[in-house]
């Protein structure tokens, strides 16, 4: 099982410092959110991970050697990252794009195997995307969309997953389905690190949580022990109660309604 993690990360665009000194190694066999508000580095922090960012200091480490050392085969066949927003090419279809899933584990003059294909037919039926198979990317609902992006990633087949807002788009029943689906590949053996916005399906799904504030990490650990009052006003600024799920026992936030006038 890889091990993910960061050590003084420093990520930044064009001189912008955006995360700074950054440390955190990503639990692996676990399911790991990351929560904060607007533009406090989330999307920037997987870019690092994923090695789409070089950082400005510090480094990533994959299974402890530096991941700009190693090959972006290396990394793709060991790391998935799904973006906050990808572009498709004009025109593919979903089969098409879900396919380029595959191209890490393609070698020079090895043709599309059976493996190949069993693994985009696997991604396409766990997301409910196989019917839309021949459908236009361009053309699908925001929502079918995110579930298209998703199947890429799985087709990767990567023991890390690195998820910018998965559940973004989707309606209640198909968050939950997704959230469902990155809990059974995490029971399957896979590292899901996902950036969430709603904090109760947050403390629902993930064991570890990783509170983020203005480039730096406030807090990391399991929901229970991290999301409370004080964080959800440290974090957001926002005053709420955090009572005990009845359902599932973990933390729910409940943000206090301003007073009435
Ligand atoms: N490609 C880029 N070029 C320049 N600045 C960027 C770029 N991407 C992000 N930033 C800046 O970096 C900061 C952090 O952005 P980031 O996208 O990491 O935030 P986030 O926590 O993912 O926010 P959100 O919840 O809105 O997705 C912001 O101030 C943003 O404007
Ligand atoms: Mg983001």
């Amino acid at each position: 099982m890889s091990v993910l993690r960061a050590a003084g990360l420093g990520l930044g665009y064009e001189g912008r410092p955006v995360v700074a000194g950054l440390d955190l190694t990503v639990a692996p066999g676990r399911i790991t959110a990351v929560v904060g508000p607007n533009a406090c580095g989330k999307s920037t922090l997987l870019r690092g991970l994923a090695r789409l960012l070089r950082p400005t200091a510090g480094t990533v480490l994959l299974d402890g050697r530096d991941i700009h050392r190693l090959s972006t085969r290396e990394v793709a066949a060991r790391v998935g990252m799904l973006p906050q927003q990808p572009t498709a090419p004009d025109g593919i279809t979903v089969a098409d794009l879900v396919a380029r899933g595959r191209h890490p584990h393609q070698r020079w003059l090895r043709q599309w195997s059976a493996e190949d294909e069993n693994a985009v037919a696997a991604a396409m039926v766990a997301t409910g995307v196989t019917d839309l198979a021949t459908r236009p990317v361009d053309e699908l609902s925001g929502g079918q969309r995110q579930r298209v992006w998703i199947a890429l990633v799985l087709a990767q087949e990567t023991g890390l997953l690195l998820l910018d807002e998965p559940t973004t788009f989707l309606d209640l029943a198909h968050q939950l389905e997704v959230l469902d689906l990155l809990q059974d590949l995490n029971t399957a053996g896979r590292t899901v690190v996902a950036v969430l916005h709603d904090l109760n399906m947050a403390c629902r799904y993930a064991h570890e949580i990783i509170a983020m504030r203005d480039g730096a990490v406030l807090a990391q650990g399991p929901p229970a022990s991290v999301v409370d009052a004080t964080m959800v006003e440290k974090v957001f600024g926002v005053r709420a109660r955090v009572i005990t799920d009845p359902t599932t026992g973990t933390p729910l936030v409940l943000p206090e309604p301003r007073p009435r006038p």
